[in-house]
């Protein structure tokens, strides 16, 4: 079934045949003030799932987020889950500040190391978190790119080959995602993709070691770690599925963490010139 037969179905459609090789994919929009390219950025976002964003040079991190937040109706930054939890609360922020800081505890946030795919709202279920966007302040002096999988794409391209291997990911106890902050015990059992009752599909695809825990189904253990095989084949470097992307300062990469996974680079900075992103994450799609 091509995309043509399917102009009721979902709108995320068009992303489940996408090549991310396509030179325009990961190419910035200039955004003016006058809301001149947010058309474009958004029909970008619906075609891939992500796109990157120029914005105006007078406007601040947390201004342009929310310029973009404001044209797409997307309401206030939504807090993910496990950072509303006891003992998260310093990072219980509608913006977070993600540098690298020796001192300080995130896992993910104050590290330089690489981080494998991942949906962002690790306590949050399938779908809950539809948006992120990141503003780069700074970029890292070497590394850093933010890596983008096209997961739904994956999902159905599995799907059409192995329906068994991609039918255990939306078993509803598959994929255990836990939280890694300290102190704080939680974790969040659910699918990696649910196949919604018009057909579309959300991804809560994650592969992070240290905070995913993969739970095969009696009798599906093999199923299982084809589906595995094959997406950590297509998510391995970068090809129909997967780009790199290096954000410049002043650039904001949009995601549709309901459909895409990310990933970043490992990456080397200096104190003088430290890697820094602005971060919010929302509860609603763009309208
Ligand atoms: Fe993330």
């Amino acid at each position: 079934m091509g995309p043509a037969g399917n102009e009721k179905g979902p709108c995320e459609l068009k992303q489940l045949f996408v090549d991310y090789r396509d030179a325009t994919a990961a190419c910035p929009v200039a955004v003016a003030r006058s809301g001149r390219g947010v058309d474009e950025l958004g029909d970008r976002l619906d075609t891939y799932g992500f796109a990157v964003a120029q914005m105006p040079g007078d406007l601040s991190p947390q201004d342009a987020i929310d310029f973009l937040a404001e044209a797409w109706s997307l309401g206030a930054p939504y807090v993910p889950a496990l950072y509303r939890l006891p003992g998260a609360e310093q990072f219980n922020r509608p913006y977070a500040d993600i540098r690298a800081n020796d001192a300080a505890d995130h896992p993910g946030f104050a590290v330089r190391s690489a981080q494998e795919f991942h949906v962002d709202g690790t306590l949050d279920g399938p779908g809950a978190v539809p948006v992120v966007i990141m503003y780069c302040v700074r970029p890292a002096v070497r590394g850093g790119e933010s890596l983008l999988l096209n997961a739904i794409g994956v999902f159905h391209a599995l799907r059409e080959t192995d329906p068994a291997a991609a039918a255990v990911l939306t078993r509803p106890t598959v994929l255990r995602r836990s939280s890694t902050l300290r102190g704080v015990e939680a974790y969040t059992d659910g699918p990696a993709f649910v196949v919604t009752d018009d057909g579309g599909i959300v991804n809560r695809y994650s592969d992070v070691p240290s905070t995913t825990t993969w739970i095969a189904p009696a009798g599906e253990e093999d199923a299982l770690a084809r589906a595995l095989a094959f997406i950590r084949q297509e998510s391995g470097s970068d090809g129909r599925y997967r780009v790199s992307v290096r954000l410049a300062a002043g650039e904001c990469l949009v995601v549709r963490n309901d459909r895409v996974s990310h990933a970043r680079q490992g990456y080397e900075d200096t104190a003088a010139h430290p890697r820094q992103l602005l971060r919010a994450t929302f509860g609603t799609s763009p309208r």
